[in-house]
């Protein structure tokens, strides 16, 4: 047993949570649908909601309190679960996101400065300019997968902002790597037997592949920024020169790590987030009708850069409502290193801790009519009088997203710049299924109309 964290109570006691039968069910649904199940759990046992399967303590927490405890109070104790981490593990090394203790300080210490302000105007250049390019390749009236095009979008939006090169041509290649590895990552993070990976299973073998891909990607990226010397301004230049505390330079494979980190990481919940953004817009004539009225109005037919965007609120508002409603980040899961508590509630080492934005931020007692889309409520930047983490799309505490700025200002130009040119339909009669990977992702993705204004 680890040691007594200082606040463990002398008379622990378990939160509400279903017994016997209906904890078997309980689980069963938090396999076949977590979302319904979890909004379902929440409803009938509340804020905190704990499951015991085997060896298994399972918390829901749905509650921004109990989120403060996990994501802020208490994080230096929390580590991402082992059992979701390890099949990520497999290509994402110790990048940031799943790193500990002082090498996730001294790594987010080198990579958070090419999330500066200061950059904003670059980025936003180049973003347009992959947009432009982007939308060169749209032909007047074709029906597109959004979401498959998103990805496409944002890979280059990353890979040349931040490390100087151009995936475009590969791009395709990398969606559907990304979208491989996060199922099969998913259900291997799920299994609680998983088997060995050098067992050829063709879940195994076609993540293999998927790996090797992205590898090839992020070796070659890596590569061609020591080929320019590495003294330009973009993160891999920063990663390129970075010492660690004893002075060293970061080895190739510690900068291959954040590289491909960076690459998903940044990509991927970008270009979800903006998918479900056109998707709930396409069915919202009267917010798409205003926000071009609001962009006709400031813009005039020009492009917009990082200096716009303020004078555009409403653009704002979209972006921000499309996140409360659909997170890619649907769950934030920790698993505390030692014995600890949580309000009166006593926690297990090696328990898996699962904060839930997907049920906070459509909790009727932080929004009003919590699953319309509704921009409106987001008006004077009122996510700012919210209670503290009801509104949690980047996550909360030290571990808060390192690129939030970076994403928002991505998802504001992607949204300003195509809806001044372009109309996006849903394609009638398809099946819009939310899939709560690793990220809440369209399983089949959006098929939409595209239109030239
Ligand atoms: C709409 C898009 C995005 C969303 C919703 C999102 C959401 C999140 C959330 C919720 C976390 C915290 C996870 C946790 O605490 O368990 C996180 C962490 C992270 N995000 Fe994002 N993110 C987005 C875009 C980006 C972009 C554009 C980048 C980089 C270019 C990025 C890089 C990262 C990294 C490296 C971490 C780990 C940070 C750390 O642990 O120190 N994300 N993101």
């Amino acid at each position: 047993m680890g040691t007594m964290n200082p606040t463990y109570p002398q008379h622990p006691m378990n939160p509400p949570g279903p017994a016997g039968l209906d904890r078997i069910r309980a689980i069963q649904h938090l396999r076949a649908n977590p979302l319904q199940a979890a909004k379902s759990l929440a409803q009938t046992y509340g804020d905190i909601v704990y499951l015991h399967l085997g060896p298994y303590h399972i918390y829901l927490l749905n509650h921004p309190d109990y989120l403060h405890e996990v994501l802020v109070r208490q994080n230096d104790i929390m580590r991402k679960p082992r059992s979701l981490s390890q099949p990520i593990a497999e290509f994402l090394g110790n990048g940031l996101l799943i790193s500990h203790g002082d090498y996730w300080k001294q790594q987010r210490r080198t990579i958070q400065p090419a999330f500066h302000s200061r950059y904003g105007d670059i980025y936003s250049r180049v973003m347009a300019e992959c947009l432009l390019e982007h939308l060169d390749t749209w032909q007047d009236g074709h029906i597109y997968d959004v979401d498959h095009e998103f990805m496409m979008l944002t890979l280059r939006m990353v890979t040349r902002a931040l490390f100087g090169s151009d995936a475009a041509s590969a791009s395709g290649d990398i969606a559907n790597a990304v979208k491989i590895l996060q199922r099969i990552s998913y259900r291997q993070g799920q299994a609680a037997l998983s088997v060995p990976r050098w067992i050829p299973l063709p879940a195994h073998v076609s993540k293999r592949r998927a790996i090797n891909l992205l590898n090839d990607v992020v070796v070659r990226i890596v590569k061609d920024g020591r080929r320019r010397g590495g003294n330009g301004n973009t993160l891999l230049d920063m990663l390129l020169n970075a010492v660690d505390n004893t002075g060293s330079p970061l080895t190739d494979q510690q900068i291959c790590d954040e590289v491909m980190t960076v690459l998903l990481a940044g990509h991927e919940s970008t270009a979800n987030a903006i998918g479900w953004m056109w998707y709930l817009l396409a069915q919202h004539e009267e917010v798409s009708a205003r926000l071009y009225d609001e962009l006709d109005g400031v813009l005039r037919g020009r492009l917009p850069t990082a200096a716009d965007l303020p004078k555009l609120p409403f653009n704002a508002m979209i972006v921000k409502e499309a996140l409360r409603l659909y997170p890619p980040a649907w769950a934030l899961p920790r698993e505390p290193v030692m014995n600890t508590c949580i309000h009166q509630y006593h926690i297990k080492k090696g328990s898996l801790l699962v904060g839930m934005p997907f049920v906070i931020q459509r909790d009727a007692r932080y929004y009003d009519q919590p699953d319309q889309f509704m921009p409106d409520r987001f008006a004077d930047h009122a996510e700012k009088h919210l209670p503290r983490h009801a509104y949690i799309p980047f996550g909360a505490g030290p571990r808060f997203c390192v690129g939030s700025s970076f994403a928002l200002l991505a998802m504001q130009l992607t949204l300003a710049i195509i809806h001044s040119r372009y109309v996006l339909k849903l394609v009638d009669n398809q099946r819009i299924i939310l899939d709560p990977l690793l990220t809440l992702r369209p399983r089949y993705g959006i098929l939409m109309q595209v239109f030239r204004r």
